[in-house]
């Protein structure tokens, strides 16, 4: 069974060819043009998507040596993300369905980054825990199986993503924040300075980052009038503040759940500080991370989990459209 996926929630433009549960190609177009603005900006991320679509595709089924009457579905990301660029993705796969007379299954992106880590690791049993942490989303879930999913916990307010993004524009590091701050902090001194680790009450499994963009604002104000020169410094204390509270709820979580089994997904999981210290803080866990690939967004998890809910009959019909705040449960 041959599938080709299409992933384009944000600002990636991507497309996969899945066979028999192999990825065979996983491309992606990263919209470098978004990086002169600080963010993504929603209208040009649709147009780009548009643009880049039919290379991205192409490219896919030639480095894949498959032709294109040759898949049996197409799968695409349905939700979450922005209303544009979902419709992008959705009218593009829809199109190509009815042309080559093959359904077309949605799928939810976070399913996705989630069912990533089969990818990873194709021997991964259920239950597990997931730490599910990208641009906008920060949410811990115990995982029992195919669509059996529990929130444990999630963010009040800002995305740990968002909290590296927001953090980044005031420390003038660029967009994506994440890798930016991080390759900022390789030489700097996490303990430098001190951020809030916002752990909410004793059991709690809600995060919240909000306070800590606030910190680093006024830090930051009082940082340039002093004009001292260790920006790197300042970065691997932020960066620690996020780490250690992701960990801190992930511990708390395993805890609670008594689950020895734990995934992390989502773009955040491509931070090597939080992969070295969720090792170094639960040595007796199983913690697994997909491939740095496999974490930022990308078409290889739409078309594996494209053809688990096509294989499994999960789909509805071609009419479906893009929800831009769908939730897992
Ligand atoms: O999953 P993702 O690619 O897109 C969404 O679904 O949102 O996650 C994007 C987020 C961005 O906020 C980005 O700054 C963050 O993941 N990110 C990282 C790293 N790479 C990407 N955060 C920390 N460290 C990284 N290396
Ligand atoms: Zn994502």
């Amino acid at each position: 069974m041959i599938i080709l996926g299409i992933e384009t929630s944000c600002d990636e433009t991507a497309a996969s060819i899945c066979k028999d549960g192999k990825i065979l190609t996983n491309i992606v177009s990263q919209q470098i043009i978004h990086k002169k603005f600080g963010g993504v900006v929603p209208e040009i991320a649709s147009r780009q998507h548009e643009i880049l679509l039919n290379r991205v595709v192409d490219t896919s089924l030639k480095e894949a040596k498959i032709n294109i009457n040759q898949i049996d579905a197409i799968s695409v990301t349905q939700g979450p993300g922005l209303t544009g660029a979902l419709l992008t993705g959705i009218s593009f796969a829809k199109g190509l369905g009815l042309g080559l007379g093959i359904p077309v299954v949605p799928v939810n992106h976070l399913e996705g980054h989630i069912f990533a880590n089969f990818l990873a690791e194709p021997s991964l049993e259920f239950p597990f825990v997931c730490l599910l942490v990208s641009g906008g989303h920060t949410q811990l879930w115990y995982i029992e199986g195919m669509e059996k999913y529990a929130l444990l916990g999630e963010t009040r307010d800002d995305a740990a993503g968002e909290a590296f993004d927001k953090g980044a524009r005031i420390l003038g590091l660029g967009y994506p924040g994440g890798p930016a701050i991080e390759k900022e902090a390789i030489h700097g001194n996490p303990n430098k300075y001190h951020f809030p680790r916002i752990l909410l009450s004793k059991n709690s499994l809600d995060f919240s980052f909000s306070g800590l963009k606030t910190s680093i604002l006024y830090f930051m104000d009082d940082f340039e009038k002093t004009k001292i020169k260790s920006l790197a410094d300042v970065a691997a204390s932020y960066q620690q503040a996020i780490v250690d509270t992701l960990v801190e709820k992930t511990r708390r979580a395993i805890d609670q759940t008594g689950a020895d089994r734990c995934i992390i997904a989502g773009g955040v999981a491509a931070n090597k500080c939080l992969r070295n210290k969720l090792e170094l803080v639960l040595p007796e866990n199983d913690i697994l991370f997909p491939d740095f690939s496999l974490c930022t967004d990308n078409a290889a998890m739409i078309s594996y989990l494209g053809q688990l809910k096509f294989q499994s009959k999960i789909f509805k019909k071609m009419n479906f459209s893009a929800i831009p705040n769908l939730k897992l449960v």
